[in-house]
């Protein structure tokens, strides 16, 4: 086992440090940058059906819910697509409208939920065109779709979910933008920046986990916290949701995400000196308005742990600590922003001598229903 963790104190740390290529490998023979092209079977091939869709409906449990909520954000930005993004053990039970001219895009690591596959089933008994995002390849939902695009992330070993969700905001961003550009909804000029932009994500992982000593520090500071919240807008809202995740499955520290702008109504009641506020502030959309969020949450001396790009002054000013990750086109910060995240839980819960690989009560892969 040693030897699989590749010289890594675990599985999860290894597969944080794997995403750079993992990322590289879910390009690999898609996105050809020089010739400005996405090439993608799954979706090539049954053009006509995502370029007819009245809505796609995403499907998915745990961290590849909240890839598909990236997702949500990401298509309809791009491809103006209307999307609709559902917890599949909701969507299974809840006789939703669904019919031919929808497609159903079911997210999946395993590839074996039972829950994501029973939504699978009753979308196909209605009619829609399934497509799966799965990583392990031949697995039961791969098989079960119509189509679909692998992930390349590798075996990931970690219960908690790290690679697996990079490699899919990265197929589920390939789609998009080939949907945009084949609905004629983005230039050709951006669709070439945009790839071009992509291609230097995986460079950009790296140095956002240069960061590490850095985290680990603030780790150290915030370890015995019994709650901690977690706050971002837009496409960084799900990362939120991601990073609270995160925490809580591996550190069993109670941990929210929350839309920034929400905090408002019900979490600010919470905020004090003992809370720490994990707040994804890069400098976009609605960078300001995360600027005053986090100035509520200082004035009422919540501790502050910002997310911010590189070079950011605002929100230093304001924060006890910040965390930078490189700049980028906006639809892709999670990719960055992800990482920080990942990092501040897997060193919280080593430091708190917990399981980070196989936490308790959780398991991999959740086939029973
Ligand atoms: C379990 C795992 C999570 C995973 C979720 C969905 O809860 O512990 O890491 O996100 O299942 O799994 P899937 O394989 O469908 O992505």
């Amino acid at each position: 086992e040693q030897i699989e963790k590749g010289g890594y104190d675990h599985f999860m740390l290894k597969e944080i440090y794997e995403q750079p290529q993992a990322i590289r490998d879910t390009f690999r023979g898609r996105m050809l940058v020089d010739q400005g092209l996405i090439k993608m079977a799954g979706i090539d091939d049954h053009i006509d059906k995502f370029l007819n869709a009245r809505r796609i409906l995403i499907v998915a449990c745990g961290t590849s819910w909240h890839a598909g909520l990236v997702a949500e954000y990401i298509f309809e930005d791009l491809a103006r697509i209307p999307v609709e993004v559902e917890y599949a053990s909701e969507f299974r039970y809840r006789n939703p409208v669904i019919d031919k001219d929808d497609i159903l895009i079911a997210i999946s690591q395993s590839g074996e939920t039972a829950d994501t596959m029973a939504a699978i089933k009753m979308a196909k008994d209605k009619g829609a065109f399934v497509f799966g995002v799965c990583n392990v390849v031949g697995s039961s939902i791969s098989r079960e779709a119509h189509a679909g695009a692998y992930t390349h992330a590798g075996p990931e070993i970690g219960v908690a979910s790290t690679k697996a969700f990079t490699t899919q905001i990265t197929v589920l961003t390939l789609i998009a933008l080939q949907l945009a550009k084949r609905k004629g909804k983005i230039s050709t000029s951006d669709f070439h920046r945009y790839l071009q932009e992509l291609d230097t994500i995986p460079d950009k992982v790296e140095k956002a986990l240069n960061s590490n000593d850095h985290i680990e520090k603030i780790a150290a500071i915030y370890k015995d916290a019994p709650n901690c919240l977690y706050l971002g807008r837009g496409f960084n809202f799900p990362v939120a949701l991601e990073g609270a995740l995160k925490l809580k499955e591996i550190s069993y520290i109670h941990a929210e995400g929350y839309p920034a702008a929400e905090m408002k109504h019900g979490p600010i009641a919470l905020i004090d000196e003992q809370m720490p506020v994990v707040v994804i502030a890069t400098r976009k959309g609605h960078y300001e308005k995360v600027v005053s969020n986090i100035q509520e949450i200082k004035s009422r001396s919540g501790k502050i742990i910002g997310i911010v790009t590189e070079g950011d002054v605002d929100v230093r000013d304001l924060a006890d600590h910040v965390i930078e990750v490189p700049d980028t086109i906006e639809f892709m910060t999670p990719l960055l922003t992800t990482i920080p995240l990942q990092l501040l839980s897997y060193h919280i819960a080593v430091m708190l001598g917990k399981n980070v690989d196989q936490p308790r009560n959780l398991a991999k892969s959740v086939t029973v229903e």
